[in-house]
């Protein structure tokens, strides 16, 4: 089937914002660099990535008749926060796991940003002393078992709707929109940089970028500090994305990039490439970047931009994939 066959609810205001980032490039003396804006894609609370993604999803949710969305991310997951505001939008019930999956001792950790969020937009939030894994947990079991044994349907999206088999769709579009957006402005991107951890992002766009004629480099930068999971599961949803969308065509190695290097040592903690990178960017072009994603991605842009790795000639795309909300719970590290 491809890709325009499958349906789509739409949870955005259309395609996303694309547009230069002048002071940065002209700092970084290279590469024009020039950003697209999952963080300002939707209307529901403030959107974001898995928005994109969930409008490939919500269709089967509806077909099965279901009344309670279930899922699990860490404790300022933003993929949570999506699904509470998709799931107030249907008029459904959500109920969210939260693990513990950064030990970060901020004492407002679980009352600001995104679970904050998601607690007004009515979602039944579950916090869980688990630590940080992206596959599927007990809890996550629980709470569907839960919602049965109250009479209710539920329909489970993993974290960051990644392990789903619909989940890459969402960002195989986003390669078409790229496309579309190019010849609207007249510019060709050969460099895309985004951040990887669940993985259906990244895989995503690999899976929809390899249908189009015209070869460019999509590199994920991950910010899982696990890499080989990371890899693994980047690679198996770019293929399985791939067989669904009939690529017809098995993907190279060559076409699955996922680097490693500005994550530190543990998920959600920043580091001072990700301090630097996100006042380097708040400052110079007043976007805003978090601690525990896109801070970690535009730390790899910029160190790739300065050793060369991407040539002054590039034309380079940040995916900005949101997360903002979550800038609230690191306020310590801001206040000089
Ligand atoms: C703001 C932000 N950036 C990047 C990512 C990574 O995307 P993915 O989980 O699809 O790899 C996520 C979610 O995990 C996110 O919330």
């Amino acid at each position: 089937m491809a890709l325009e066959d499958f349906p789509r609810y739409p949870l955005m205001f259309g395609p996303s914002p694309v547009h230069p980032l002048p002071r940065l490039s002209e700092y970084l003396g290279g590469a024009q660099i020039w950003a697209k804006r999952e963080d300002c894609n939707s209307g529901l609370a403030f959107g974001g990535n898995k928005t994109r993604k969930l409008e490939y999803i919500v269709p089967d949710v509806l077909a099965e008749g279901a009344d309670t969305l279930v899922s699990i991310g860490g404790v300022q997951s933003n993929h949570t926060r999506q699904v509470a505001a998709v799931a107030a939008k249907l008029g459904l019930k959500a109920v969210l796991v939260q693990e513990a999956w950064v030990n970060w001792p901020d004492s407002v950790n679980d009352r600001v940003g995104n679970i904050m969020l998601s607690r007004i937009m009515g979602a039944e939030v579950r916090l869980d002393p688990s630590g940080f894994d992206i596959g599927f947990r007990d809890s996550w079991n629980q709470a569907l078992d839960d919602v049965r044994a109250r009479g209710g349907k539920p329909y489970g999206i993993p974290a960051g709707a990644s392990d789903h088999r619909l989940g890459g769709l969402g960002f195989a579009n986003w390669a078409y929109e790229v496309q579309q957006q190019e010849r609207d402005l007249g510019v060709f991107f050969d460099t895309i940089i985004v951040c990887s951890v669940t993985g259906s992002t990244h895989a995503g766009m690999i899976a929809g970028f390899a249908g189009q004629d015209r070869p460019r480099r999509v590199i994920g930068i991950d910010a899982s500090a696990k890499i080989e999971p990371t890899r693994e599961q980047v690679a198996r949803i770019a293929r399985n994305t791939a067989e669904l969308i009939d690529l017809g065509r098995d993907l190279r190695d060559d076409e699955i990039t996922v680097l490693e290097g500005w994550a530190g040592d543990l998920y959600g903690i920043p580091v001072q490439s990700t301090l630097d990178a996100i006042r380097l960017t708040g400052s110079l072009e007043g976007m805003i970047i978090d601690p525990v994603y896109e801070g970690k991605s535009m730390a790899g842009l910029v160190d790739l931009v300065r050793t060369g790795e991407i040539g002054k000639d590039s034309t380079v795309l940040y995916a900005h994939l949101g997360g903002q909300p979550a800038i609230n719970a690191y306020s310590a590290l801001f206040r000089a």
